[in-house]
Parts: C-alpha cells; structure tokens; sequence
C-alpha cells in the first residue's frame, strides 16, 4: 500500500511533477525508425505530458522539438522541410534541430529579435530501431548499453503497443511473476515441461542429470530480490528434484522498464519499457533481443499480422475494457481468462481495469508482491535523489561505468546448495555455462 502522496509521486509525470522530473532523468523511447524514414513527413510525439515533433531535416540530422511553435503556438507537425529546418505554416518562422530559430521572414530585415527568441529542443539518439530522447536538465547522460540496444539488426527487434493506463500498474506486472500461472494459464495437456521459452542454462547440473519432469510451472514460485546498480533482481526459484533448483532470474529497472527472458527463442531476453504518453495512457515498448542467432523473422511480423485477430493494427490490441476484452465465457476451460490465448491482452485486461491510474491506497500486499514493493522504495528513494540535486540510480556518466553484463535474464537449473547470487554470478562470469 502507498500514501496519496507517494502514489501521486510515482504515478504523476507531467513535467515539475516529481514522477515526471525522475523519468525525464533517463533516455525514453519516443518513436520507432520506421515511424521517420529518411525524406520522411514529421512525426507528432506525445510523452510524459508533452506534445513534441520529430523530425529530419535535409541533411538527414534529426530534431525533437516543442510541437507547439513559440511564435503563436501553431503545430510544427505539419510544418515545411526546407532550408535547413522544420518552418512554421503560420507566419513561416523557421527552426533547426538544435531548436535555433534561423529565420522569421515576416519581420523586418534588420530585426534581431530572431536570434532572442528559442524553441525547446531535447537530444534524440536513434538505437535498436527506435529514437530515443533526453528530456532532462543539463547533460544527458551515457546512452545505457543494455544488451538488446546494442546488438547489429539481425539480432534485435522492437515494436510497441498502446497501453490505456498509467504507466506503473503495467510496468508492475513485469515483475510480478506469481500472476503467469493464473492470469496466462493454459488448459493444455501438451505443455511441455520447464517453463523456458528459450536457451535452459545449468549451473552445477549436468545435462544427464536434467529432469525437467520434475518441475511444476504452476508450482507457486518462492521470491526472492536483490539490488542491483540499475534496479531490482528478482529471483523466481522452483524445486527441480532432489538438490536442484530451477531459478528464472528477472528484473526491475529504474525508472519504467523490465527484462525477462521470453518467448525470443534461444539465447535471449526482452527488454520492456512502458513510456507515459500522459498519466492515463502510455506505450509499451519492446525490444527483443537473440544473442547466439538471429532472430527468427516470426519475431519481426507486426502484431496484426503475427496474431490476426488479435489486434485491430500494429499497435493496438483489439480486445479492450469498452468491449469487455471479448470475454467469452464459455472457453473458460480452455484458459484461465476466457479471452484468448494472447499474453498481452491478458496483462491489458489485468492492468488496466484497475482504474486509469490505480488507487494504490487501498491495496493489500501480499509475499508475492515483494519485488514491487522494492521497486517502489527504490523509485521513491530516486525521487529524492532528484530533488535533493544527485543522479538517481541507474544514470551513467561515463563510458568506462556504461556496460551491464548483469542484466542478464534467464531460466537456469543449478545445484540448490548454491546461493542464488552464486548461481547469477556464475552465469555472468561464464556467461554461457552450459545450455540446454
Ligand atoms: S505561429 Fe509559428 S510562425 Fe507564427
Ligand atoms: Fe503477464
């Protein structure tokens, strides 16, 4: 549970809110690459609270500026690509990508009140098929090399989805592991055993010594949570027979994203981030990453095409609260839902009809709860450290502090006598051990 006050922090990201001044702090995707091609028509962007424009100019350089031009307020969105910036249709006032005003034709020749006057402007870095923007004070930081930013196209992938509520109640569902046995259960005798989607890594077990049989995917997990220097480790741990453990090691990371090990195949994980477009809506967006292959071209279709039926476009999940999420009851012994068999709808309906933003002062925590409630401590915690004029957890200023080979997601079976700090250790040490 959380005061108002607190909740209102957390939830609130308009700009001068504390929520919002501790998001802006981060890099935040703002727009997928295949939103502004080349020789592209300018994007309109709304975040955090923000109604921004995104565009590039004729040399290809791209700019994220107030949509609303500083002259009268008219929108930028629909403004001219030509000498050297985004003009205003108005009255033809012209910016660069720096937010520079290079020219007001209406004034008079001699007028310098164009070099006097400034339209807001944020850094954007385009990476892993998304642009990506500061929205902070100062100096950006480092762009953060987490591993499904960084790898070449073959092996990355990103698409986002509109999700119709506040940021956090979605973002908390990432690390809530105790709801996959219920609200994504199947009826289906043919589950295989294991709950991996992709690689199984053993950490003091040999392959001969595996019994996946042994492990029950509706077995409640047992919890456990470390901090890391980015956000939260969330130890799920299983048993796998006599001396084994099976462990799915997940994360919290501040301010707004997650990373699980999913259903990319292989070695790999999913990087979530969920990005207020206001307090009462946002976007999901996720990055797939595969490491030891490319990704399999199943993982790049559009959502449309990838579930038809199940979305009414790219972006957009078609069972939603107006249509009661298609509930249908009578397939209720086929899922636990009644709603079909897609993830994301499941977790829209579980996130969503809480409240557009949810009233967290009337919830009841229980074990299973125990990494929210430490993301939250930390997130408050970070909130503070902005306020008090210090970087909030995660920021990285240097190039030589900017890697993180411990967010790492994975499945592993390993011996239960090592501790589950050991057992991460080991696998980032050795990255591989041995998989299965
Ligand atoms: S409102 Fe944009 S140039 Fe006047
Ligand atoms: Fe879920």
């Amino acid at each position: 549970m959380l005061t108002k006050e607190q909740n209102d922090a957390l939830t609130r990201t308009a700009p001068g809110t504390p929520g919002g001044e501790l998001l802006r702090r981060y890099w935040q995707p703002v727009a997928l690459s295949s939103q502004l091609p080349s020789g592209g028509a300018p994007v309109p962007v709304d975040v955090l609270g923000e109604e921004l424009v995104l565009f590039r100019d004729q040399q290809n350089r791209v700019g994220l500026l107030d949509r609303h031009c500083c002259h009268r307020g008219t929108d930028l969105s629909f403004g001219r690509l030509e000498d050297g910036g985004l003009r205003c249709l108005y009255h033809g006032w012209l910016y660069d990508i720096t937010g520079k005003c290079l020219e007001q034709p209406a004034e008079p020749k001699d007028s310098t009140f164009k070099d006097k006057v400034r339209q807001t402007a944020y850094p954007v870095v385009e990476k892993a098929g998304a642009f990506f923007a500061y929205l902070g004070p100062g100096a950006a930081p480092e762009f953060p090399n987490y591993d499904f930013l960084t790898y070449g196209e073959e092996h990355v992938h990103v698409h986002k989805l509109f999700i119709d509520c506040n940021y956090l109640q979605a973002n908390e569902g990432n690390y809530d592991p105790a709801h996959v046995g219920f609200l994504h259960r199947t009826f289906n005798a043919d589950r295989r055993p294991g709950l991996n989607f992709g690689a199984l890594r053993l950490v003091g077990v040999t392959k001969d010594d595996l019994d996946l049989a042994a492990v029950d995917p509706h077995e409640a997990p047992r919890l456990e949570v470390e901090e890391t220097s980015f956000g939260i480790r969330i130890f799920q741990q299983r048993s796998a027979g006599p001396g084994r453990k099976y462990l799915r090691v997940t994360y919290f990371c501040m301010p707004n994203f997650s990373v699980i090990a999913g259903p990319q195949g292989g070695d790999g994980q999913i990087g979530h981030y969920h990005v207020p477009i206001d307090d009462e809506t946002h976007w999901r967006w996720n990055f797939f990453v595969r490491r030891d292959a490319p990704l399999e071209d199943h993982f790049r279709l559009p959502n449309h095409l990838k579930k038809p039926g199940e979305y009414s476009d790219p972006y957009t999940i078609t069972r939603k609260r107006s249509n009661r999420f298609m509930q249908d009851r009578s397939t209720m012994n086929q899922n636990f839902t009644g709603m079909g068999p897609n993830f994301n709808t499941h977790d829209a309906f579980a996130t969503e009809t809480p409240g557009r933003i949810q009233d967290r002062t009337k919830e009841h925590l229980a074990t299973t709860d125990v990494a929210l409630a430490a993301a939250r401590r930390q997130a408050l915690k970070a909130i503070e450290d902005v306020r008090a004029g210090r970087d909030p957890i995660g920021i990285v200023r240097s190039a030589a502090e900017n890697h993180f080979p411990d967010l790492l997601s994975f499945d592993v079976v390993a011996d239960a006598d090592l501790s589950n700090s050991e057992v991460v250790r080991r696998v980032v040490e050795n990255h591989v051990t041995e998989m299965v």
